[in-house]
């Protein structure tokens, strides 16, 4: 992979762990210390000698997609600095095996306390979740605005968002991020990402700008209010997305049962109406319309005057039934499956609201600084 040089000096800095350190460390990567399963691979909790808390990404095939993902991975993390954005702690590179190591959420993710195994606790009352919804909006600000070359995440979605001891959200993986050049809204790629979350323009024609972030950001900030998952599966079979099921409730104001029924009545209503029409305007279909993360956390902070303003409606997007059927992996029943929205295809080169061929176009090598970071666009 391409040489990058930690940064010395800086409490947050990071380095390089032999694989034998990850190895002790994890208990030998044991299904016991195992916190989950991604598109690239395994995620474990270790210690390190020195007592720190650590989550390593081991991934799984190593080939040259993997490793080409793991070098840009390593790259943007490596200059990210916001307490909203988790951060690179260190990797591990053996000649058959690539491993990211970050720092150990306790709280784990949002994923995990809206719809998995502490989602029974309600330990994310209200007011942890306009944190989270805000905190996470300034995570993905940062990467639009203030990071150098601009970055889009591409996969903000629960399971992206961790939480640390404070419930403060740190958005995490930036395995799919690209970097922009200057100058370019937006690039043609491959589709990757979850559905339920994507952006129609991605989903159909490859089409990437900040809007895509804007969209999942929007469908995140629904889930976070409604406690609802992206795409649900109804009795029979069918499935929902969470746009769909919202549309009608917001458009005859029947804000009450849009909250999330876990939170037993205890919200805040003004919040809850200002959330739903934020989350309205990032899921408009149309890109152009929808506002910019600057604007969106100004919303959500109360400063913009047009996140109270009720007059608009969402228009869902209608995913096709075969479409749906990309969604899961399998037809087991998912109530408490946390993977349970990972499965469109990563090999897909197609658009997944349609069978149209998103354009290809060949990898480029970026440079920048004394980096060489190979790109897939
Ligand atoms: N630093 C961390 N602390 C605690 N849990 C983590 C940490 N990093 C990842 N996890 C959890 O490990 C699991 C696997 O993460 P991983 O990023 O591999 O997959 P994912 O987020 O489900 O999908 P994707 O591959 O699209 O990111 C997730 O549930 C994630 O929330
Ligand atoms: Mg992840």
């Amino acid at each position: 992979m391409n040489s990058i040089s930690a940064m010395g000096g800086n409490t947050n800095s990071w380095r390089i762990f032999t694989y034998k350190e990850l190895h002790t460390a994890t208990n030998g990567f044991t299904e016991d210390n195992k916190l989950g399963e991604g598109g690239f691979g395994s995620v474990y909790w270790g210690k390190t000698s020195d007592g720190l808390q650590i989550a390593v990404k081991k991934l799984k095939a190593m080939n040259s997609k993997a490793e080409m993902e793991f070098a840009l991975e390593v790259e943007v993390l490596g200059r990210v600095r916001h307490k909203n954005l988790l951060g690179l702690r260190g990797y591990c590179v053996g000649s058959d095996q690539r491993l990211i190591v970050y720092d150990y959420m306790p709280n784990l993710s949002l994923l995990s306390h809206l719809h998995g195994q502490l989602a029974d606790d309600v330990r994310l009352d209200w007011k942890k979740r306009m944190k989270v919804a805000i905190g996470s909006a300034e995570g993905i600000l940062y990467l639009h605005h203030d990071v150098t070359p601009h970055i889009i995440h591409r996969d903000i979605k629960a399971s992206n968002v961790l939480l640390d001891s404070d419930f403060e959200p740190l958005v995490a993986d930036f395995g799919f991020a690209k970097l922009i050049p200057e100058g370019v809204s937006h690039m043609t790629t491959r589709i990757k990402g979850t559905l339920g979350y994507l952006a129609p323009e991605y989903a159909m024609w490859g089409k990437v700008s900040w809007s895509c972030d804007v969209y999942s950001f929007g469908i995140l900030l629904l889930e976070i209010l409604t406690g609802r998952k992206p795409i649900e599966k109804l009795p029979g079979g069918l499935k929902r997305t969470i746009t769909e099921w919202a549309e009608p409730l917001i458009l005859q104001g029947r804000f009450k049962e849009l909250v999330d029924p876990k939170l037993r009545g205890d919200f805040d209503e003004d919040q809850l109406k200002q959330g739903i029409n934020v989350a309205a305007l990032c899921v408009q279909s149309e890109s152009e319309k929808r506002p910019n993360m600057k604007e969106v956390v100004n919303m959500l902070k109360g400063y913009d005057p047009r996140g109270k303003e009720m007059d608009l409606r969402i228009r869902s997007v209608k995913y096709k039934e075969e479409l749906l059927a990309l969604d899961q992996p399998s037809d087991d029943d998912d109530d408490d499956d946390v993977d349970d929205y990972t499965g469109v295809p990563d090999e897909s080169e197609y658009g997944i609201f349609s069978a149209l061929e998103v354009q290809k176009m060949q990898d480029t090598y970026k440079h920048y600084g004394d980096k060489k970071v190979e790109k897939h666009v």
